[in-house]
């Protein structure tokens, strides 16, 4: 009975009932986070060009967004900060009044279910979009300066973490980032604040319609953009000490981004940890994507779906996504 004709695969797919019986891989909108970039000011509202759908919001237009998006059923939110006042070491991201810190207060105090991530980093704030402090190495190498980010990067969470953010994510990818952030959190007396770690992220070309939304792209031409920090896409076996790494210094959740083109990635670290899971569509595969369904080249919705089950099924517990509101009506 090992073999055909005794033995037909098709039977297991020959109807829509024993197909959905049958679907291993389930999605739904609990699993879902949906980034949105925001600025100061009032009644801004600008398409990002290179991510049709996605805009750039004052936080007034943000709280009518995600007040949409609370209907539409969706629970947490990922916050991006973008800021007019950036210098050497990006120190608006732990003011306390930044756009960032000024949306998350207004969230939990008009959704208190609304789940609140803050992404924690310096390239929306340094003059040189770099993820940290820029400075000459004892080797003499310009790079971004390990030791010199962490406590920037501790004072962003701290600040966002005091504004309301139920999660800081950090995604500096500087080494000890987890660690550092943990303990100023806690020293702060913020114990309850999750950290969801950046732990595995590549130097992604996938990246650059973010750049533009977050207007965070890196100068320095002699750093190759974030590629001292970030992971070689060529080489996957620093993922899992990666990820311990951050699991060692506390942190709560993982994550591995890009997510669609990185699902190998997704599958060794959901073997190997058992942490919860995150999985980062990110920019430019949410523009390839909206590309294609614009030019009518292929299903929005089916790809999507797909795309995103597949995700899943590689082994993330929750996707962030730019399509998360449609997701949302489609799941619906
Ligand atoms: C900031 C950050 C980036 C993204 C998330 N956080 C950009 C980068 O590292 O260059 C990318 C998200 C996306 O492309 O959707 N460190
Ligand atoms: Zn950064």
């Amino acid at each position: 009975m090992n073999g055909f004709p005794a033995k037909r695969m098709r039977r297991l797919r020959k109807s829509a009932a024993i197909r959905d019986m049958l679907a291993e891989t389930h999605l739904s909108v609990d699993r879902l986070v949906a980034p949105l970039f925001v600025r100061p000011g009032r009644g801004l509202r600008s398409e990002i060009s290179s991510m049709p759908g996605q805009f750039q919001f004052s936080p007034d237009e943000a709280m009518e967004t995600i007040r949409r998006w609370a209907d539409a059923g969706l629970r947490a939110v990922l916050l991006f900060g973008i800021t007019q006042s950036k210098d050497a070491v990006g120190s608006a991201a732990w003011d306390d009044n930044a756009a960032v810190q000024q949306l998350t207060r207004n969230i939990k105090q008009a959704l208190p279910e609304m789940l609140v991530v803050t992404d924690t980093c310096l390239c929306e704030y340094t003059e040189h979009g770099h993820c940290g402090t820029v400075a000459e190495l004892p080797d003499g190498r310009v790079d971004v300066d390990n030791d010199a980010t962490l406590d920037s990067l501790a004072k962003a969470a701290v600040s966002q973490a005091r504004s309301g953010a139920d999660v800081v994510a950090p995604s500096a990818m500087m080494d000890g980032q987890v660690a550092a952030i943990r303990e100023a959190l806690d020293a702060a007396g913020l114990t309850e604040t999750l950290i969801l770690s950046y732990a595995v992220k590549f130097a992604s070309s996938l990246y650059g319609p973010f750049r533009d939304a977050a207007e965070s792209a890196p100068a320095h031409a002699e750093l190759e953009g974030r590629q001292t920090y970030q992971m070689d896409h060529r080489s996957c076996s620093q993922a899992i000490p990666e990820a311990r790494m951050d699991a060692d210094e506390g942190a709560d959740m993982l994550m591995v981004k890009p997510a669609a083109a990185y699902l190998d990635v997704i599958a060794q670290i959901r073997e190997q940890l058992r942490l919860p899971l995150a999985a980062y569509h990110v920019s430019g595969e949410y523009a390839m994507l909206k590309a294609a369904a614009g030019a009518g080249w292929l299903n929005e919705r089916e790809a999507v779906l797909e795309i995103t089950r597949s995700i899943r099924r590689a082994g993330a517990d929750l996707i962030i996504t730019y399509y998360a509101e449609q997701l949302a009506d489609w799941l619906a």
